[in-house]
């Protein structure tokens, strides 16, 4: 170890939501920072990793409600599962936490409260569409409607797939919530707010202090040009989360207690092991804190969070380091490819000690998009840790075993050789401190590159052969053991499986980086074992087969329980009267038309034996108009009319139906049209 102190930090990864797997994109961020926490951990620093579920939010408690379980039933299950994958990734954190937890509700009313007694929280009222049939507010994500621009159906609250407009969920047509089908209706209801603006100048200035990367800072500045607005805060109940402290029936918006998730979880990990929690935190905390995050949520971390922070008097992270997203074979990860592949559907066929080098290999400090492409991904890890690095050892092993009686040469007989790759450590090392983790993972190919050249050149299975020649063969391969162990010291960090065996092989007590310095002479190794097989095609492509049987099996359980009323139990009991109210008539479709610019409507001119009624019916997709006339079928003939963009529509016809299929009601012949259907 160096003479310097160690250094205290702190580091995180996101906290994953705790309503679905892990997958292989989620997993190139843990494994970066696992990376790099290693590393940190190899060079003797007090390094801490702490990580979380992301419990809260109302997306976890409907899929709760939806698996009929309690949410906390659901956060505990999801909880296991993510820590099961974690722990096959050899993702070694040293706490995880949740969001839901008495620690971060603590620090959650800690830090609103010293916000709010410095004039940092405002209330406001707000309009907000509202699903009167579940009793919710509902986020733009819960609404769906036809675009307003383009007119496709279906498009969520707040843009268009088909067009990429963006626009306020009021301005889709004819709204429905995603969540029950119900039309949403507008509701007023008072929210809490942080009120961001309030730290503009300090957010400017930490900024532009080296605490984000390059491009996240260009893409703030952007933001800063565009004016930040208040920060809305809470939601209103029934929420699974932190009801606010002085506001009962508000709750905390989920992103605002899951950074906290961070201290809540480091506090956790303080109190089981003696750790000074405030060393960490306190404002001036000459600790450092990273925070390694995905491109899509450095708004709350290099804004909304630091400030927070600030505002609350505790210290702000050392720096976010943001990396990008990873993509398959050249594209957005796909659940019809069979690319969107779950962490436990890869673990099952191959080893993730392949996906750790593959990502180190490809990965930069920057926030570049990262792709995965399986034919490369196969090709570079047998050519590199199979073809290279544990070549080395493979060819060395047997004679160390056969001619030394399994303990290296007593002397080094290439001594400048052993020292360039132990000198090499110190720009790898750099390379690793910065993020820079595919330049390290060249210049360790590089190396192994020299010792498989210096290994061939000196042909020790030639001069086995020869009488009298024993100690030469020792001697280059306890040279080759040398630098084979200097590899493993650099990969270790990226492969600690491997490394792990490796360290077995070579009887260490350790692989830290400090150890490298001191040479193996007279040493004694065990029998080799293969540290690493090759990637087989074979299993690629099981993995593919099985992400997309992955698929089958989610659609199934969306689909279960079995049968229409299942999804869609009656409706609660009404009163005769309440039934009586509804004017069910027989009506004759005298002419049906398709709609411009709508496509999920027909028009329909009503004969009610005497009266005609022009009514807008959304059954497009499932009748041509000409098949319809003539025919007859029931209608309200007593709805409010409704004025829509096409007209004003009298009225409404009766057809069962679901998304497979709309089936319009037709009485038995003889019926005549304008007869009262009761
Ligand atoms: N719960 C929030 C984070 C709260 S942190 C206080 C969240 N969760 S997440 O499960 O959606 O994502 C967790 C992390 O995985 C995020 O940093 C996200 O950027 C990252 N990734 C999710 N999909 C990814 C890829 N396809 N590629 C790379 N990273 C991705 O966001
Ligand atoms: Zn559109």
């Amino acid at each position: 170890m160096s003479n310097t102190a160690p250094r205290k930090i702190l580091v995180t990864s996101a906290l994953p939501y705790a309503n679905g797997a892990i997958h292989l994109g989620h997993l190139l961020e843990y494994i970066q920072t696992d990376i790099w926490v290693r590393f940190q951990k190899s060079r003797g620093h007090d390094c801490h990793y702490v990580c979380a579920d992301d419990a809260h939010g109302t997306a976890i408690m409907l899929r709760a409600e939806q698996e009929g379980i309690t949410s906390q039933a659901l956060i505990d299950r999801v909880s296991q599962e993510h820590q099961q994958d974690f722990a096959r990734f050899g993702v070694a954190f040293d706490n995880y936490h949740s969001t839901h937890s008495e620690e971060n509700r603590h620090f959650s009313e800690l830090i609103y409260t010293r916000l709010r007694d410095k004039g940092h929280i405002a209330t406001r009222d707000i309009e907000q569409m509202y699903d009167p049939v579940k009793g919710l507010f509902l986020a733009d994500r819960f609404i769906k409607g036809t675009c307003p621009k383009c007119k496709t159906d279906d498009q969520y609250g707040d843009n268009c797939e088909a067009c990429g407009a963006t626009y306020t969920p009021a301005e889709l047509i004819d709204p429905v919530s995603a969540i029950s089908g119900a039309t949403p209706e507008v509701r007023t209801s008072t929210h809490y707010f942080f009120k961001l603006p309030d730290f503009a100048r300090f957010l400017q200035g930490w900024i532009s202090d080296d605490h984000v990367q390059p491009q996240i800072r260009n893409k703030l500045m952007e933001w800063f040009e565009s004016g930040f607005n208040e920060w809305d805060i809470s939601r209103d109940a029934p929420y699974f989360g932190f009801e606010i402290p002085d506001a009962p029936g508000k709750y905390f918006y989920v992103w605002l207690d899951a950074p906290i998730g961070y201290l809540a979880s480091f506090k956790n990990l303080c109190d089981r092991e003696g750790i000074d929690f405030d060393a960490y935190w306190r404002e001036g905390s000459d600790a450092e804190v990273y925070h390694f995050i995905g491109k899509d949520i450095v708004y709350f971390h290099a804004l909304f969070w630091p400030a927070m922070l600030h505002g609350a008097e505790l210290r702000t992270p050392t720096a976010v380091n943001c990396h990008g997203f990873v993509t398959v074979n050249g594209a957005k990860m796909s659940k019809s490819r069979g690319t969107f592949i779950k962490a436990a559907t890869y673990a099952e066929q191959l080893n993730p000690e392949y996906l750790r080098y593959y990502f180190a290999a490809k990965l930069t400090s920057g926030v570049d998009d990262l792709d995965l492409n399986l034919e490369d991904f196969a090709q570079r890890v047998n050519a590199d840790l199979v073809g290279k690095v544990v070549n080395i050892a493979s060819r060395c092993a047997g004679f160390i075993k056969k001619l030394g009686g399994g303990r290296l040469s007593t002397h080094c007989a290439e001594p400048s050789l052993v020292a360039r790759f132990v000198a090499a450590g110190d720009e790898i090392a750099e390379h690793f401190e910065a993020r820079e983790f595919g330049r390290a993972m060249r210049r360790v190919m590089e190396l192994a590159d020299e010792a498989n050249t210096y290994i061939a050149e000196a042909e020790p299975w030639v001069l086995a052969k020869q009488e009298g020649r024993e100690q030469e063969v020792l001697d280059i391969c306890s040279v080759g053991i040398n630098l084979f162990r200097q590899l493993m010291v650099y990969l270790a960090p990226v492969v600690p499986a491997m490394a792990e065996g490796a360290r077995t092989f070579m009887k260490l007590d350790s692989l830290d980086w400090s150890s490298r310095q001191e040479l193996l002479l007279d040493h004694e190794i065990a029998k080799f074992k293969p540290l690493m097989t090759r990637v087989e095609r074979d299993r690629i492509d099981a993995m593919i087969e099985a992400s997309k049987e992955d698929l089958v099996e989610e659609q199934k359980l969306k689909e279960t329980p079995k049968g229409p009323l299942a999804d869609d139990p009656i409706a609660d009991e009404i009163a005769f009267d309440d039934f009586a109210k509804v004017d069910l008539r027989i009506a004759r479709i005298a002419k049906a038309e398709y709609v411009e610019g709508a496509d999920k409507l027909l028009q329909l001119t009503l004969d009610l034996g005497g009266e005609t009624r022009n009514v807008f019916a959304g059954i497009r997709k499932a009748y041509a108009p000409e098949a319809l006339e003539g025919h007859l079928t029931v209608m309200v003939a007593n709805l409010a009319p409704r004025k829509m963009r096409f007209g004003v529509s009298e009225g409404m016809v009766l057809a069962a139906g679901d998304d497979d299929g709309i089936y319009l009601l037709e009485p038995h012949s003889g019926a005549q049209p304008g007869q009262r259907v009761s």
